[in-house]
């Protein structure tokens, strides 16, 4: 290839090959196409859909046409999460920026990068932003699903005032910019590649950027001493996704550990044809291992398609994401070098369970109950008012990157561990971490019941039904079940930053002892309405710690399915996932 020279790995930023004038720069007619909706997690539609005529160009071509003047002369990051048509897209949409006047595009090696890695460079680097290439925890390959999403100056998704711009954008757009003589990049190198005077390309590590990060947060002498015991095994199944690419840099070359506690740690376009999704449904193969037979490791992980979901397992113990929360706040500023100063705030979302609050509580530090979706931490991380959140969909993270951090997750539960077994005899397992918790601060027993693929418009009557029926008969000491209720609302949330309204963001109804019954509609489905609900209850009696959590959640589990009429409505009998 004449087009570029081969810098390796070592001669990063040496050398420049010129080799075209970014001035050729074409105007393409295009026309509005329907439905390019995008939410903070991007536009996410199948695979086929995107990778089709104008699909993923206008979309492009729209939010730079949204950005306007500010975007240009500007450098962004690129990369995603190993998906089918991620390199292809790279290439469409390099040649975008190219044309829109950009500086420089950095894009991660074979154009991955997990979310959280993408969010570390944007911040390090002091990028106006990146573009992001994933549709998360859906399956992927040429029959599933594609995403996109565009993250702003301080690593965190797009706001509102610049998704629903986009938006707009889509329903008018009549030209794509673009340079179609510009050459394809090589993104198997390292290395800069300047086009004309104005524009250049730089292939950059997927993992160099967020593992130093990650040094920096974490104490790894510890963790590598921790790895390296023989009385301790680990497994992290990465399903076939981006994590695969991170794992033996972190895992195995900076932290010693074994190449044999890696799973499923080869990326692959279709993710295996699995479900990259960590959880105890669709992580199959790592529940196996840690369950039969009482399990084979000591603690188990597993992270989603673009890396920043995580699911943290001890051996048979089950660690609910609203617990695992609660237990890194709590052990975070003994534990983790980056808390040493203690905790500026937690935060958790609406429907997570309140065991965060209890941790807060006892910390003596400020506690925010945000609506669900990762992006309303973000103005209080940015405000210095939260250090570390999390959400029962698996998301957990810290103020260090402004996306939820899978490996991060993990690497904070490997810190407990490491720092409570230091000096220690016999291990000090994972379950002994939760039931000394348990016992300091109480159990919120909690699980969820999701119903997916219902119809729309039955979801939605059984939505309503709870609004302007069950709510409004649900009045402070009205009997509910065997249950007094203390209040019942749709959620509403104001931003503390910025002031701004969040209003109907799940049915709420909350019972004299705590206990919670949550109903909402999944925001992240791509067919028919997946109706989750929510059951938490508070425990505090000691001998109870260790109840089974459908057993112990039973009555009120039956409770909220009566008040719903849910089976009525949806016609379900079951739920298709719990968690
Ligand atoms: C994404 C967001 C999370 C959010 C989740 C909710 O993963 O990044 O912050 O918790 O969606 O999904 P749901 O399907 O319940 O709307
Ligand atoms: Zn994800």
């Amino acid at each position: 290839d004449l087009s570029r020279l081969d810098l390796g790995r070592g001669d990063l930023g040496a050398a420049r090959a010129v080799i075209m004038d970014a001035a050729q720069v074409a105007s393409v007619p295009t026309e509005p196409i329907e439905g390019q909706k995008t939410g903070t997690s991007g536009l996410r539609k199948k695979a086929k859909v995107f990778s089709s005529g104008n699909y993923l160009a206008n979309w492009v071509q729209s939010l730079f046409n949204a950005l306007g003047d500010e975007v240009k002369g500007q450098s962004i990051v690129l990369g995603g999460d190993g998906r089918w048509f991620n390199k292809e897209a790279a290439q469409i949409i390099t040649k975008i920026a190219a044309a829109n006047g950009l500086k420089k595009v950095y894009v991660g090696q074979d154009a991955v990068l997990a979310t959280p890695a993408a969010s570390a460079i944007i911040r390090k680097r002091g990028l106006y932003g990146g573009l992001i290439m994933s549709a998360s925890h859906n399956p992927g390959g040429p029959e599933e699903d594609w995403g996109i999403k565009f993250n702003y100056n301080s690593g965190e998704p797009a706001p509102e005032k610049i998704t629903d711009q986009i938006y707009e954008e889509t329903k008018t757009i009549s030209e794509i910019l673009t340079c179609p003589d510009m050459p394809d990049i090589d993104l198997s190198a390292v290395g800069e590649v300047q086009y004309g005077d104005t524009f250049s390309v730089e292939v950059i590590s997927s993992v160099d950027d967020y593992l130093e990060l990650l040094e920096e947060v974490f104490d790894f002498d510890m963790l590598r001493k921790f790895l390296s015991s023989p009385k301790f095994s680990f497994v992290f199944d990465a399903l076939h996704a981006v994590t695969g690419a991170y794992a033996e840099p972190i895992f195995v070359e900076a932290l010693g550990g074994s190449k044999d506690s890696l799973k499923n740690c080869v990326p692959k376009e279709d993710f295996g044809g699995g479900h990259p999704d960590p959880n105890l449904t669709y992580a199959k193969e790592l529940v196996a291992l840690m369950f039969d037979e009482g399990g084979k490791y000591d603690f188990g992980a597993a992270s989603d398609g673009d890396g920043d979901r995580n699911m943290i397992l001890g051996k048979d113990f089950f660690i609910t994401p609203s617990d695992s929360v609660a237990m890194i706040a709590a052990n975070a500023q003994e534990c983790i070098p980056y808390f040493k100063d203690g905790l500026k705030g937690v935060a958790r979302s609406m429907p997570t369970s309140g065991a965060l609050d209890l941790v807060a509580a006892k910390l003596g530090v400020p506690f925010f109950e945000t609506p669900t979706g990762w992006k309303f931490f973000g103005n209080l991380m940015d405000a210095g008012k939260c250090s570390v959140c999390g959400e029962e969909s698996f998301g957990t993270g810290g103020d260090h990157v402004r996306e939820k951090d899978g490996i991060w997750a993990v690497l904070a539960w490997l810190s407990i561990l490491a720092k409570k077994n230091e000096g220690a005899t016999d291990l000090v397992t994972v379950k002994d971490i939760a039931v000394q918790h348990w016992n300091e601060y109480g159990r919120n027993y909690f699980c969820r019941y999701d119903y997916e693929g219902c119809d729309s418009d039955s979801a939605n009557k059984m939505m309503e039904h709870l609004r302007t029926t069950v709510i409004p008969s649900a009045t402070e000491g009205s009997k509910m079940g065997s249950f007094t209720v203390a209040k019942a609302d749709d959620f509403e949330y104001t931003d503390p930053i910025d002031g701004s309204v969040a209003s109907k963001q799940g049915i709420r109804i909350v019972f004299s002892d705590g206990s919670r019954i949550i109903f909402r509609l999944s925001g992240t489905g791509s067919s028919g309405a997946t109706i989750r609900l929510y059951i938490e209850q508070y425990e505090d009696d000691k001998s109870k710690m260790l109840l089974d959590a459908q057993e112990a959640l039973k009555p009120i589990i039956e409770t909220a399915l009566e008040v719903s009429k849910l089976k009525e409505f949806t016609g379900r009998e079951k739920p298709t996932v719990i968690t």
